[in-house]
């Protein structure tokens, strides 16, 4: 019976069918232990002289890293191996026998890495991270749907910017230049007034233009929305959401967590509530650190992990000052100066996770804000109609999953979080 690798524990003293690839091989002469991966897991499996049929003992001794196979063989208890269990070979058919595949088992650099991005996946430590993406996005689904939102996607082809003008990818779209989304938000807001609690999931773009180990040019972004709902329920929804996906990351994905070697202590102190801090505070921690920093300025990478280094969970920085936020930010009734925006920096140097707050929801004002910013009015017409016709307060944020991901696996750069990453100046394979 072909099984997963993942499932052996429930087939112990019967014969079973894998269908993998070889990951590794150690020899002592009379046996051969061959490390067996099926995508679901690594299996050792044994094949020893005494045993055997001579033609399977030697296909074993020739059979190369990546060849593609097939084999049966008893599933036996054995607590020194990994996982608890190896396989006693009985058969073994060579799909393809690999020739000279490029990633040995040894350490190579990223420069080497990155173009065999391809084959780097099938790595133990790849998999693993790929694993708990997966978790990850199906945890924020989950979430989502399981309070009542709609998940309502928005499109990738939009002929207006989200989040400024110098970072659009432009498009040829029929003679017309169009741009790949840099967020979904403005029509969220649009399905928010038709669905009440909304979500779209979907990748989103920025030609950034410089080389950090957070940015990616394409990246995903979950981005819920939801009518009537003001800045301290945004917060709320987004300490929920985040404590809800370290926890099923925790239930559901211990020994992929293990293989990155990932310290769950720091992921087990995940919980409510996170700390809440104005822009002004975050300031005053940064400048204990950074005396050069300006009340007024922007947070950058140095400074975020700054911030982030105070805590030991993810901390919400709130009422940032209106000019250095987007053009659609709802000002602050009590000081026009601040927005009522909100990021969350993520904890161990992680920087901005989340990015999000409540929508101008005034037609004058919003239309003020789409001028001052120097923005076509044209495109924004529609997003303006919002405004027109039974405006609601309202808002919403943006989960970056990439470096959530970096986050939660404790990897340096997010381009190890995403099966094909591109990066400023890398677009291959
Ligand atoms: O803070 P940002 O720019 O917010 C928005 O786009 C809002 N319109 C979202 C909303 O309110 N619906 O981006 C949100 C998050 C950031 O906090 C960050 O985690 C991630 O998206 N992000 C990136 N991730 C990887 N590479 C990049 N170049 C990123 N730019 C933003
Ligand atoms: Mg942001």
């Amino acid at each position: 019976m072909h099984i997963a690798i993942e499932n052996i524990a429930h087939y112990e003293g019967k014969e079973v069918t894998i269908k993998g690839w070889l990951y590794n091989k150690r020899s002592s002469g009379k046996v051969h232990f061959l490390l067996i991966r099926d995508g679901t897991g690594i299996i050792q499996s044994v094949v020893s002289r005494d045993e055997i049929d001579d033609k399977i003992f030697e296909i074993a001794d020739t059979i190369t890293q990546e060849s593609s196979l097939i084999i049966t063989g008893l599933v036996r208890k054995d607590t020194r191996a990994a996982g608890g269990h190896e396989l006693v070979i009985k058969t073994l058919q060579v799909i393809q026998m690999t020739q000279d595949y490029p990633i040995t088992p040894k350490e190579h650099s990223i420069e080497f890495l990155l173009p065999l991005r391809h084959l780097w996946l099938r790595s133990k430590k790849q998999v693993a991270i790929m694993r708990i993406r997966h978790e990850i996005i199906k945890a924020c689904r989950d979430f989502f749907d399981d309070r009542g939102f709609i998940n309502a996607d928005t499109p990738i082809l939009t002929p207006a910017s989200v989040e400024g003008t110098t970072t659009l990818f432009p498009v040829d779209y029929y003679g017309d230049t169009v741009y790949l989304t840099q967020s979904g938000q403005l029509y969220n807001e649009a399905t928010a007034a038709a669905l009440a609690k909304v979500y779209c999931f979907g990748p989103t773009f920025r030609a950034e233009k410089s080389k950090t180990r957070r940015h990616l040019t394409e990246f995903w972004m979950l981005e819920p929305e939801v009518a009537y709902l003001e800045l301290d329920g945004i917060i709320d929804l987004a300490e929920d959401m985040t404590v809800y996906i370290i926890e099923q990351v925790l239930k559901r994905k211990k020994e992929e967590l293990k293989i990155l070697e990932r310290d769950i202590t720091k992921l087990e102190g995940i919980k409510k509530p996170f700390p809440r801090i104005t822009y002004k505070k975050a300031v005053e921690i940064v400048r204990k650190k950074n005396r050069a920093f300006k009340h007024g300025d922007d947070f950058g990478a140095p400074h975020e992990t700054i911030i982030s280094e105070s805590f030991d969970k993810p901390v919400f920085v709130h009422h940032y000052p209106a000019h250095i936020k987007a053009f659609y930010m709802k000002r602050d009734p009590k000081d026009d100066s601040l927005s009522l925006s909100v990021d969350m920096i993520g904890p161990e140097g992680y920087g901005e996770l989340i990015g999000g707050g409540q929508r101008e929801d005034d037609y004058d004002t919003l239309l003020k804000r789409i001028k001052e910013h120097n923005l076509a009015e044209e495109p924004y017409k529609w997003y303006l109609d919002l405004r027109k016709f039974g405006t609601f307060p309202h808002g919403g944020f943006g989960l970056g999953l990439e470096r959530t991901i970096a986050w939660i696996c404790k990897i340096s750069h997010v381009r190890e979080t995403i099966s094909f990453p591109r990066t400023l100046g890398r677009i291959y394979p």
